[in-house]
């Protein structure tokens, strides 16, 4: 008997089975089993569904869509015009890559992983970032073969179980660049060039830099020293979650929101007066770099990040303006540490991430321009049965030709159907009624004027073109490249 079965025998009534035999003890439990299974489908089937996303989790509607269609449109040709190639990784990596990557001390793994077991036993989680992962990716497919540097551009959802609130979700989309083998500052400041350039294409113009340098690990390891002593020194001012940052993660000090923290960390040391030679001539060459590209930047001796990975460069977007800087829109950063600490050769990098939906909020916020989907300007209307399935063709060949076209082939009646036509405010309506299904013709509709034509089907499609190219309404082409 298997080890379930033992425990469903031990809680049958013992009166009824001491005198039992082995097989009549078998069937009982079958019976307890199945009335068990039985139950708990009950109470299944009557447990309420919550129709809600999971908290912090968002649908992303049909009238949202424009502007995610123009954020994806506009990062994707940037990434195309800085020479990114795109790499998708997996949603879900090995636990481990996180921690030792993003580092243990950190909210995002420490407090904000989704991390489970599979079926199988591994240990995986959601990924909360996308670095990690294309770093694996870079180490794995043998990419340092390539020509340097390599620029990587990815999309995606991910995960961090953080407290929600308006632009913090725990499922959000990040759009990703990085670029591999490269420690000249010359690709600092072009990686933050793209990052502005990505913003202020998508109508946002007024936007913040703001850049930090915060050591290599050797520079860092003094300047923590110096740190620690001194908001040792202030511990009793400092917030619960700072006291113990002070052990695992002291850095993060200085960016801790509280206003106690806030004025220790004001006049706490600043990395970029204890840096090394190199990450100093470093850090003095990105300034200029940026000057030459005049790109406006403040320098934030309080920008630290909270990934353990950055070495040297570490850098922000924000909004311009006062009332849309309640979080970064994007951030980023030199990671020159990472690849090999994973196991891969020692190899350069630097790269940032954008949140899309704090950058829609901006570009709604900032009114960056109204994005509505395509509207058809053309209704294609139909009346009796040979029509209809004569308009189902008509309809794909208008689609093929690049012609947008509403429809509501359901509907019977043409008036119905007019009424349709009217709501969606197009300009004509084609008329595929008994008569013309049988004479190869079609009429076409003036919306506004209510003047009709009766045309031939073969000289329709050039006919409908010509009209609208007249009207000066633009004709859809599946291709977006005049940005
Ligand atoms: P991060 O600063 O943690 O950096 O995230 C980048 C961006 O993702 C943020 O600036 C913000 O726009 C968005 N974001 C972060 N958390 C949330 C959230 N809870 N809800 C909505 N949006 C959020 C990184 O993830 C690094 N991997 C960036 C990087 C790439 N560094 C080097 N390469």
């Amino acid at each position: 008997m298997g080890k379930d079965n033992k425990k469903i025998a031990k809680k049958l009534k013992p009166a009824k089975l001491v005198k039992a035999t082995k097989k009549e003890v078998v069937k009982a439990v079958k019976t307890e089993r199945k009335t068990k299974n039985r139950k708990e489908a009950v109470k299944k089937e009557l447990e309420p569904i919550v129709l809600q996303a999971p908290r912090g989790m968002k649908d992303i509607l049909p009238e949202d869509q424009p502007y995610w269609e123009q954020t994806r449109r506009v990062t994707e040709k940037l990434a195309r015009d800085y020479g990114f190639s795109r790499i998708d990784t997996p949603l879900v990596e090995f636990s481990n890559l996180f921690n030792r990557s993003i580092g243990d001390g950190t909210d995002v793994v420490e407090k904000e992983l989704y991390s489970f077991a599979t079926k199988g036993g591994d240990k995986v989680a959601l990924r909360p970032e996308m670095t990690a992962g294309v770093a694996r990716a870079y180490i794995q497919h043998g990419m340092n073969v390539l020509g340097k540097p390599v620029k990587l551009f990815s999309t995606g959802h991910v995960y961090r179980h953080d407290r929600p609130q308006e632009g913090r979700q725990r499922e959000f989309y990040q759009i990703n660049y990085e670029a591999f083998g490269e420690q000249d500052p010359i690709l600092d400041a072009q990686m933050i060039q793209v990052a502005t350039r990505v913003v202020q294409s998508l109508g946002i113009k007024a936007v913040q830099i703001q850049v930090n340098s915060i050591g290599c690990p050797v520079c860092r390891k003094d300047y923590k020293d110096l740190l620690v002593s001194y908001l040792e020194s202030k511990s009793n001012k400092l917030c619960v979650d700072c006291k113990r940052r002070l052990d695992v993660n002291p850095l993060r000090v200085l960016d801790c929101k509280e206003d106690k923290c806030s004025q220790v960390a004001a006049s706490a040391p600043q990395s970029v007066d204890h840096l090394c030679e190199e990450c100093r001539v470093h850090f003095k060459n990105l300034l200029e770099y940026l000057d030459e590209l005049d790109l406006p930047y403040t320098i934030n001796p309080r920008l630290v990040r909270g990934l353990d990975y950055y070495t040297k460069t570490v850098f922000e977007i924000w909004s311009g303006s006062e009332e849309g800087r309640k979080s970064a829109l994007g951030g980023g950063g030199r990671y020159d540490g990472l690849v090999k600490l994973l196991g891969g050769e020692a190899t350069p990098a630097i790269g940032f991430a954008l949140g899309a939906e704090r950058l829609i909020i901006e570009m709604k916020r900032v009114q960056a321009k109204s994005y509505k989907g395509l509207k058809p300007k053309i209704f294609l209307a139909q009346l009796g049965e040979m029509a209809k399935k004569k308009s189902l063709r008509l309809f794909s060949e208008l689609e093929k030709n690049g012609i947008l076209v509403a429809e509501s082939f359901g509907r019977g009646s043409l008036k119905s159907q007019l009424r349709v036509a009217n709501r969606l405010g197009v300009e004509m309506t084609l008329i595929l009624g008994q008569k013309e299904a049988l004479d190869g013709t079609v009429i076409i509709k003036n919306m506004i004027s209510g003047e009709q034509e009766t045309v031939s089907s073969a000289k329709l499609i050039d006919l409908v073109k010509r009209k609208l190219k007249n009207d000066n309404v633009v004709v859809y082409h599946d291709n977006h490249d005049n940005h």
